[in-house]
């Protein structure tokens, strides 16, 4: 049995890794900006019992981590897993930034919108990983994903377009990268992961991929990462991405 911390978990991806790691017979804490509204993360505690562990986090406030990680540490002498899963995309919910991706057009851009996509989307994952750090260091060979995106790639970049995010997700590669090289020497393995396009409430109705399916490629690929493998950028299926 495993002990996994996902944050953004209420929803979307986060809630599809929350119920296979569930389903598998781990242990999860599952971190959400709000549990008290968090009505599936409730159900599946009912369900779960001490299983499931339904804790506050805002990945963008400091006084937050602080408080999750005590509630974390309470319960466990250890992390195994960590999934760096919440993020924001201008226009969808949850993102605080509602224009219909105005936001993020030339002539439109502002310092206060690139500011919170980056805060939450790049520093935050950095934040979180280096609070509970003490915890994945007391795992035995923890895994770090964080989820980027391809919209990150400065190579596959050739549009106009998702200024915010796209920097977002090419700094928070570098920032878990170069996080990778240092926890590495404490055995803790660190990728990035590309979920695909997935059918949630940021990818929306038109996107191919069921949350499910990407959720179950990236258990997996989690299971079996390999120490070469610290601070890669893959897909949910393992392939290489172009930094
Ligand atoms: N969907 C796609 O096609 C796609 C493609 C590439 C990459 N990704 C990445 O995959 C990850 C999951 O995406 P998704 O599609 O599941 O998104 P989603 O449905 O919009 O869910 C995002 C989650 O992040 C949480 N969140 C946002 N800001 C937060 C903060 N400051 N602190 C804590 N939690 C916060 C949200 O919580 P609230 O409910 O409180 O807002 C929600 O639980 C994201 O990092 C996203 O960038 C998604």
């Amino acid at each position: 049995m495993k002990s996994v911390l996902i944050t953004g978990a209420n929803r979307g991806l986060g809630l599809e890794l929350t119920r296979q790691y569930l389903e598998r017979g781990d242990h999860v804490f599952a971190a959400t900006r709000q549990p008290e509204g968090a009505t599936d993360l409730q159900i599946l505690a009912q369900q779960r019992g001490g299983q499931l562990v339904v804790l506050p986090l805002d990945v963008t406030s400091a006084a937050s981590l602080a408080a999750a990680y005590e509630q974390v540490a309470a319960a466990t002498d250890h992390l195994d897993i960590l999934i760096n899963n919440a993020g924001i995309l201008p226009g969808h919910p949850g993102s605080g930034i509602d224009d219909n991706q105005e936001s993020q057009k030339l002539g439109q851009l502002r310092y206060e919108d690139a500011m919170q996509v980056i805060g939450t989307n790049a520093v935050g994952p950095l934040l979180v990983t280096q609070q509970f750090l003490p915890l994945l260091k007391a795992g035995h060979k923890s895994r770090v994903v964080s989820l980027s995106s391809g919209l990150g790639s400065l190579e596959l970049k050739a549009s106009g377009s998702h200024y915010h995010y796209s920097a977002s997700k090419a700094a928070m590669n570098m920032y878990m990268r170069t996080l990778a090289a240092e926890a590495g020497h404490h055995g803790i393995i660190s990728i990035m992961v590309d979920p695909g396009w997935i059918r949630t409430d940021m990818g929306g109705t038109g996107a191919a991929l069921p949350a499910a399916d990407s959720a179950r490629g990236i258990i997996r690929l989690t299971d079996q990462l390999h120490a070469e493998e610290n601070g890669s950028f893959v897909t949910w299926q393992g392939k290489p991405v172009a930094w």
